[in-house]
């Protein structure tokens, strides 16, 4: 089974040893953010860095699918996307260890951050809300953002979600000003 070395990833909000306080015990890493946040691309650049097996759930859901998410938003609708996320979760086993990439969605239900708790530590990806955007409407297919006015839904969905993200995560990264690479770094230097 895969173990992550046991060092010092502190929580931020009460800056105690994760090990300790939030996630005793666990083996892996789950990346939590919005849309633009680079959690697949820092998910893979981390897999590749460490070894360590990713489990992608947008991903995942696609290939079970067998059709695009915004396919799937389209023929089977959003709650079907979020039921097959939920399901996913439960798939995954406790200990399985390695990385664990979610879609911005996730923290929408209080069960996945449950779910995701049993895999490892929660980090959170994040970056100003421009950057975010800029990021997320580059080659976007992202179903949520179809609508006359993506820009506004998608600072509408930012606020929405912001207090899920602080809650759920163990740990907080500002990735505006940082190349995939150097966020991968930090990730590391927190392991
Ligand atoms: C979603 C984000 C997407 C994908 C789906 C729903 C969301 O993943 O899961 O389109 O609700 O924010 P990314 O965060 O990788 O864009």
């Amino acid at each position: 089974m895969l173990r992550l070395p046991q060092r010092d990833l502190r929580c931020h909000q009460c800056a105690l040893r994760l090990s300790c306080c939030v996630n005793a015990g666990d083996n892996g890493i789950a990346l939590i953010g919005f849309m633009g946040a680079g959690k697949s691309a820092v998910g893979r650049e981390l897999s590749r860095r460490t070894g360590w097996p990713r489990h992608d759930t947008d991903e995942m859901i696609r290939a079970q699918f067998g059709i695009s998410i915004p396919d799937i938003f389209a023929r089977h609708g959003e709650l079907a996307f979020r039921d097959a996320e939920t399901t996913l979760l439960k798939t995954l086993q406790p200990g399985l260890g390695g990385i664990v990439v979610t879609g911005g969605g996730i923290v929408l239900r209080e069960e996945n951050v449950r779910l995701l708790r049993r895999m490892g530590r929660i980090i959170w990806l994040d970056a100003d809300e421009e950057i975010l955007w800029q990021r997320a409407s580059r080659h976007s297919t992202r179903p949520l953002l179809q609508t006359p006015d993506p820009r506004a839904r998608f600072a509408e969905l930012l606020r929405e979600r912001l207090p899920l993200y602080q809650t759920a995560t163990d740990y907080r990264i500002n990735t505006s000003s940082s190349s995939i690479a150097e966020v991968t770094d930090e990730i590391i230097s927190l392991l």
